[in-house]
């Protein structure tokens, strides 16, 4: 051992040589431990790494037919998630460690699922939507067939929601849009029955509402939508059906990116609360009446210290709007290990109309 031999060799040297050499010997010893050590690690890094591997995940059909380019490492290029293989080569399916089906096209025939191809026994298909159940079609037909759900729902494996609040690192100072209008609305598809569409009937009769879109005749392409509304005191964040959590780019995007205050009608007030602060929205369930509810909207816009009331959140949080399909499936491999290993949705169906 070379430490033995330089033992040996301190005894012959005069004492002032001795302490140099004890000096040199003592950073000797420290270079080969920590040699050794960091060997070691790496070994076992490799080791780990090896049997984790990267995680493969193919999407097997663009939700909406927007086909994405990927790049080489798209996860790692993109959004600097590691150790994420994102893939929709489907000639890659025996390799995948998770398969992603988004339920529109599975449902409108453009895509279906692989049944007749072996499917290996720890791979993962997770059924995605964003549609509430009344915009699913029939799910009875996919009982028994995926591991994991990604939706907006807050009990869905993999959640994914419309929009989020992030916590601001400094307080903010948001600036309030300009105002004109009192309550603005973008529609597309108006059906009478819904009951977003008794309420704003009824609403009409009391106070202007500025209806757009291509029911009314006034469509607005992407680059009017924000700055028409930010002229809006109000917007009318009505969703098309009322589920728990189903809280849409009606409110993220319509309201709280065009810089208004949404009044929603949707899920509980509770379960809004759930997501956003108190005082950042009006609930038409807040009212007795349509009637008692205008004349509330009618007051606060004449009350500016009391409207902007409703903005004061935003100088502690900021909007961020669902982006993009691809970060979506990349942040799949950020919470992989902690996906349950084994489950199957028997009845896919039930799932997703249960409430809490
Ligand atoms: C898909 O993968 C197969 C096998 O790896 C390969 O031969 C083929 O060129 C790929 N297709 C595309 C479009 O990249
Ligand atoms: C926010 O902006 C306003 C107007 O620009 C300014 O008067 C105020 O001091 C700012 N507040 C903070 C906390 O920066
Ligand atoms: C995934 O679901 C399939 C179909 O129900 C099932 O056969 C398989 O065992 C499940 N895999 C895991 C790992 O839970």
């Amino acid at each position: 051992m070379p430490v033995s031999n330089a033992a040996a060799a301190v005894s012959s040297m005069d004492f002032k040589k001795c302490r140099k050499f004890h000096v040199f010997l003592v950073l000797a010893l420290v270079f080969v431990i920590s040699c050794s050590v960091s060997y070691k690690w790496s070994i076992s890094g490799r080791r780990q790494e090896a049997v984790r591997g990267k995680v493969t995940i193919l999407v097997w059909h663009w939700p909406f037919g927007n086909i994405s380019t990927l790049q080489k490492d798209e996860c790692w290029d993109s959004y600097h998630v590691p150790g994420c293989n994102l893939v929709d080569n489907r000639s890659l399916l025996s390799q995948a460690d998770v398969v992603v089906y988004h339920n529109r096209e599975l449902q409108n025939g453009v895509s279906k699922l692989p049944l007749d191809l072996p499917r290996p026994p720890a791979q993962k298909w997770v059924w995605l939507s964003l549609e509430s159940p009344s915009n699913n079609g029939d799910l009875r037909q996919y009982g028994g067939l995926f591991n994991w759900t990604m939706t907006y729902q807050s009990d869905a494996d993999i959640c994914l929601p419309y929009g989020e609040l992030i916590p601001r690192t400094t307080k903010g100072n948001y600036t309030i849009p300009a105002k004109q209008t009192l309550a603005c609305w973008v529609v597309s598809n108006f059906q009478s029955s819904q009951k977003r569409s008794e309420v704003y009937m009824s609403l009409k009769n009391l106070i202007p509402v500025e209806v757009y879109g291509h029911w009314a005749n006034k469509p607005l392409n992407d680059e009017q939508v924000l700055p028409i509304i930010s002229q809006c005191y109000f917007y009318l964040a009505f969703e098309n059906s009322v589920y728990r959590d189903y809280i849409t780019e009606k409110l993220w995007y319509n309201a709280f990116l065009a810089g208004t205050v949404p009044v929603v009608l949707g899920p509980p007030r509770a379960n809004y609360e759930a997501y956003i602060p108190k005082d950042s929205f009006i609930h038409v369930d807040d009212f007795a009446s349509i009637t008692e509810l205008a004349t509330f909207l009618n007051e606060l816009a004449s009350d500016k210290e009391r409207y902007n009331s409703y903005f004061r959140w935003r100088s502690d949080y900021y909007v961020k709007i669902f982006h993009s399909w691809s970060e979506e499936f990349c942040k799949i491999c950020k919470i992989y290990e902690r996906l349950p290993p084994r489950k199957i949705y028997d009845d896919l169906d039930s799932w997703s109309r249960h409430e809490p």
